[in-house]
Order: structure tokens, then sequence, then C-alpha cells
């Protein structure tokens, strides 16, 4: 078993990114710094790291669990991800992606389900895809005091009515369209928008009607924030990537070199050493020494 050293209690506090910060980011056009995570350890390298906004995002399915779309990603698997993300964080604004059909059925059941990652989790903010449809829900959920996100654009959802993941709003029509859903979603109450796979000329007119934040991913370097999937970053979805993403390390070379020394380590004996032994009393040694002679002796 390996102990991951809890922060001793009484480290120094730690001013908590708020909705009320990004809004005040917006304002002094200071870029908002956003990226997913999925456990405590990369929480916890991300809040040190001083990004401000970290999202646990349904694309938990496909970077961590394996599956091919967001669509199979349950309620509880985002309530148990999202718990281990908030017991990371000090600092940055934790968001949690509601997922599929977790907000479909009933106003009722998705603010039940919303509060729950409020209330058990610990999230400040809960994420929800789609536009002008959505409105009276977030108005809902904003009603209920759960501050919501806005996804507008490509909302991975909705693949399916999609046809796949391609970059929307390249229509009149479909630009206008999301023009209407950003307004909406702000007269509606949510404290920022994601805006994912559309073109930079549309994102910038987005962000300069809004008065909320919003935070693109593929919507070009207009946005008022940034956002990245953590495994796309460091090259960890053994995929190719998407042209939108940068990556700023190379994962498989690092765990890959680490992984390739350990197996040749194990394989030729030379881990673990004897200072990576834990070894008796020295009273004990004698007496045992005592007791089985080294073969030598014998
Ligand atoms: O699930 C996710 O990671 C997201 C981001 C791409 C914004 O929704």
């Amino acid at each position: 078993m390996s102990v991951t050293e809890l922060r001793p209690a009484g480290s120094n506090p730690v001013v908590r990114v708020t909705a009320n910060c990004l809004l005040a980011k917006k304002r002094d056009q200071v870029p908002i710094s956003a990226i997913t995570a999925y456990d405590y350890p990369t929480a916890r390298l991300v809040d040190e790291a001083g990004i401000d906004v970290v999202l646990v995002g349904d694309s938990l399915g496909m970077v961590v669990l394996g599956y091919d779309s967001t669509l199979p990603v349950t309620l509880g698997e985002m309530l148990h991800h999202t718990r281990a993300v908030a017991r990371g964080l000090r600092r940055s604004f934790l968001i949690a992606d509601m997922p599929y059909g977790s907000y479909h059925v009933s106003e009722n059941e998705s603010v039940r389900n919303a509060l729950r990652f409020i209330q058990e989790a610990g999230a400040q903010a809960v994420k929800i895809e789609g536009g002008e449809t959505r409105a009276a829900l977030v108005r809902r959920l904003t009603d209920s005091e759960i501050p919501v996100v806005g996804h507008i654009g490509l909302t991975p959802q909705s693949v399916h009515t999609m046809g796949g993941y391609k970059v929307q709003g390249k229509t009149w029509e479909a630009y206008d369209r999301l023009c209407r859903a950003a307004e909406a979603l702000e007269g509606a109450g949510a404290v920022a928008i994601v805006l994912e796979g559309i073109p930079r000329e549309l994102a910038a007119r987005i962000t300069g009607e809004l008065r909320i934040p919003t935070i693109g991913i593929g919507a070009g370097p207009d946005c008022d924030g940034q956002i990245l999937v953590f495994h796309d970053l460091f090259n960890l979805t053994f995929a190719p990537h998407a042209k939108f993403v940068r990556q700023y390390g190379d994962g498989p070379s690092f765990f890959g070199a680490a992984l390739a020394s350990y197996r040749e380590d194990v394989a030729r004996r030379r881990f673990p050493s004897d200072a990576e032994s834990y070894h008796l009393p020295r009273e004990m040694q004698v007496e045992l020494e005592l007791l089985e002679p080294a073969a030598s002796d014998r």
C-alpha cells in the first residue's frame, strides 16, 4: 500500500475561487484558466498549479473509464469522481458535469440530481449541455441555489443528433441559434458558458455580448477563458488529437520510460534495495543470527 500524505491541518488558508471571481476576471479582462480533473492526485496538481477552474467533465467516460462516448457515464460515476476531486482542491472553482440522462427527464429530478453534486460531492456549480431548450431548467436550478454553467456548440451528449463530433455554428441559422442560446442561458441565470467546437468569430461575438464569462474549448482565443481535457494536455488519450489541442507534456514517454525501468529493475533484482526494505530491530537480528547461523558458518 502506498500512503498519500494528506494536507496537515492548519496549513495556510487559501482564498477559494468563486463564480463572482470569474465575473470579475471577465470584467477586468483577465483570462480564466480551466482544466478537467477526475481524481485526487490530478486535482491537487491542478489546484497547486494555480488553475482557476476545475471541471469534473463527463469526458471521464472516454479518457478514464474507456467508454467510446460520454453517453454511458452514470450519475453515480460522476458523483464518485467529483468527491475525489473535491478532496484535492483548496483554491480552484469546482464544476461538475451532469451526465446524460440526469437532467433530461423532469425538472424535479434534475434539481434533485444537481443538488447531490453540491451537497454530497462538494461541487460549486453544475454544468449542463444545451441551448435555449435548457433555459427553463437553468432558471429552476439557479432558483434552487445551484450555480449553473451552460455548454453550447459541440455538445458531446448530442453526438447522435449532431451526427458525429462536428464543429457547430457554421451556417447563419446555426450561428444565430447559438447566439440566442447564449443569451437565453445568461438570462436564465447561468454563471458561465462553455463554448465548444465553434468558429472563432462566433465565439468572439458571443463573448462580446455576454456579461458572464465564456470558457472556450476549440472556440479560439477570444473567449474569456480556456479549458482543456487533462488527458489531451498530456497526450494520454491513445488517439490522434483534435486541431484545438495543444500538448504540454508527453505522458506516454514519461510513464513508459519509468515503467520500463521498473520492470527491468524487478527482473534483474535491482528493486527493492536493502535501503528500501524494512528490518527487524538490531537485537532481534542478533538473536536470529544465533538461531540461524549463516549458511557459510555451517
Ligand atoms: O466533459 C468535458 O470534459 C467537457 C469539456 C470538454 C468542456 O465538457
